[in-house]
């Protein structure tokens, strides 16, 4: 069985009621919610985690390496500047989507450069919540193509 970890980054743990017209009404428990009906249909384990600091978030990282098979990680503002977080995903080995509720290309000038989606293997943006189950889906098939991946 497939064990994937679910990393949400500062802020989100806000969600349903942090401007609520960019990243929509749903909470984070709502989302982890189906993320774990969507896993067990798929015959995958989560982990899933929140931190609003980014040491703890990289020490989530660091730690998957255990036992993760891959990771999807919504790194919230640390996208655009942490480079702490950049090289934790690089460091770690594992395969890791990127994911934002928000479109992050059709807002601020800030926000359209990722520092984190180079080190990863794709990114899914812009479809609400909607965006994290699309990449479980897409994490999912990848390690099942992938002959390297852990556990196959
Ligand atoms: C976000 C986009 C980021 O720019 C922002 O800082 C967030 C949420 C998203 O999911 O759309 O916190 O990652």
């Amino acid at each position: 069985m497939k064990q994937i970890l679910i990393l949400h980054g500062p802020n989100l743990n806000l969600l349903g009621t942090r401007e609520p017209a960019v990243y929509g009404r749903t909470s984070l428990t709502d989302i982890d919610q189906g993320l774990r009906e969507a896993a067990a249909q798929a015959d995958a384990e989560l982990v899933i985690r929140q931190s609003n600091h980014e040491g703890e978030l990289i020490d989530t990282l660091h730690d998957a390496r255990q036992y993760a098979d891959g990771v999807l990680i919504n790194p919230g503002a640390l996208t655009h500047y942490s480079y702490a977080l950049r090289d934790a995903i690089a460091a770690i080995g594992l395969p890791v989507v990127e994911v934002h509720l928000s479109n992050v290309h059709a807002r601020e000038e800030f926000r359209r450069h990722s520092v984190t989606a180079p080190v990863c293997i794709g990114q899914i943006a812009g479809f609400g919540a909607n965006s994290y189950y699309l990449a479980l889906q897409a994490l999912l098939q990848y390690l099942d193509l992938s002959p390297r991946a852990k556990g196959n």
